[in-house]
């Protein structure tokens, strides 16, 4: 039998008046949300923090339509109730899940196929780190890149929450990962994660140090998340049939792209964005990664790397500690 929960009516979230520097982030009451067809509400035991919830802070990555504009991508927590078409045996489930919004607060609605059960034993806070990075990881370096078992690729932000995580992925699946960081304590950090070669990108022309490192052969894919000026120099660190990824633009919205390369390598350009997809999408990615990853979330083979946790109530100390760039990994609230 499920268990009952008391669900209040109201809970504490964190919003904002207007787009602005962390320290617009404030604890709010709000009304808890209902779930709808095929959702479920969660009672959220952490919120992992992402680098878009700090540009939709500032004004620059609005919520798709229907998405809830409190900021938060990602939860763990435990599920409390259920919308029509959701079987009642869920309820009192720990689960982690990926949101279109909404993360940051006591109660969180996410789509039932977009929640992944925290296995027994796993740390409830540590999972709540999992989703953003795990489907955007996947889809772009092991869907639209199809890296398999002996690829080499390289990867901007070894020591961002994506960085980690495709490092982590790599490592389970039999990939060689170079990564690229803006210092020698990040390039050390991103080593003992598992990274087979870190570069300092302030220090080493990584163009060349690929060059190096894969004897001249170059990379099988490109996970960018840099773009600006680094997209003609990761063409060039890119093998034969290579896939560039882009997921983000930090250096630039625009690049000038060296045409001849693509024709004489046979190179691909791809990328996307997760948050606005569709949650058909976002349900057969979770499909995927309970049949491909999740084995190893359960044997605690595949865990975030945490730089640390804030309250909820602290969520503008949270954002400023990630815009001020020293953090390694997730950085997570606690509710
Ligand atoms: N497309 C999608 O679906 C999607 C989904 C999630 C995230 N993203 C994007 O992925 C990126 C990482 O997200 P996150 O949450 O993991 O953020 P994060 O932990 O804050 O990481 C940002 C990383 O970007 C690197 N970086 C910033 N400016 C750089 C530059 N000029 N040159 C080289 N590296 C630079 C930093 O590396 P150093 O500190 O070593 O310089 C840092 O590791 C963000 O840009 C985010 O918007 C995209």
């Amino acid at each position: 039998m499920p268990e009952e929960y008391h669900i209040p009516r109201t809970m504490t979230a964190i919003g904002f008046d207007a787009p602005g520097s962390a320290d617009v982030l404030r604890p709010e009451v709000r009304e808890v949300p209902l779930p709808g067809e095929n959702e479920v509400l969660i009672k959220v035991r952490a919120a992992g923090i992402n680098r878009p919830d700090v540009l939709q802070r500032r004004g620059f990555y609005p919520p798709p339509a229907g998405a809830s504009d409190i900021p938060g991508l990602e939860v763990s927590g435990v599920i409390v109730g259920r919308g029509p078409n959701v079987d009642d045996a869920l309820i009192g489930r720990p689960v982690c899940a990926l949101l279109p919004g909404g993360g940051y607060a006591e109660y969180a609605v996410a789509p039932v196929g977009q929640c992944l059960p925290v296995p027994d034993g796993y740390d409830i806070v540590e999972a709540a780190a999992l989703p953003e990075t795990l489907f955007t990881v996947w889809s772009n370096l092991f869907e639209r890149a199809y890296v398999i078992e002996g690829d080499t690729v390289l990867v901007h932000g070894g020591t961002s929450g994506i960085g980690t995580m495709a490092i982590s992925l790599c490592a389970l699946f039999g990939i060689t990962a170079i990564v690229t960081c803006g210092s020698d304590s990040k390039c050390e950090a991103a080593l003992k994660i598992g990274a087979s070669h870190a570069i300092n990108y302030a220090t080493t022309d990584f163009v060349e140090a690929v060059r190096e490192i894969t004897e001249g052969r170059g990379v099988q894919a490109v996970l960018d998340m840099v773009g600006g000026d680094y997209v003609p120099r990761n063409l060039a660190c890119l093998a034969e049939e290579g896939r560039h990824v882009s997921i983000a633009t930090q250096r630039g919205v625009t690049a000038e792209i060296p045409l001849v390369a693509i024709m004489q390598k046979r190179l691909t350009l791809t990328g996307s964005t997760l948050r606005p997809r569709s949650v058909g999408f976002k349900t057969l990615i979770a499909e995927e990664l309970a049949q491909t990853v999740w084995p190893f979330v359960e044997q605690g083979k595949l865990r975030p790397v945490m730089d640390r946790t804030f309250p909820l109530a602290e969520a503008g100390a949270a954002h400023a500690r990630m815009e001020a760039g020293e953090h390694m990994g997730k950085i997570v609230l606690v509710v």
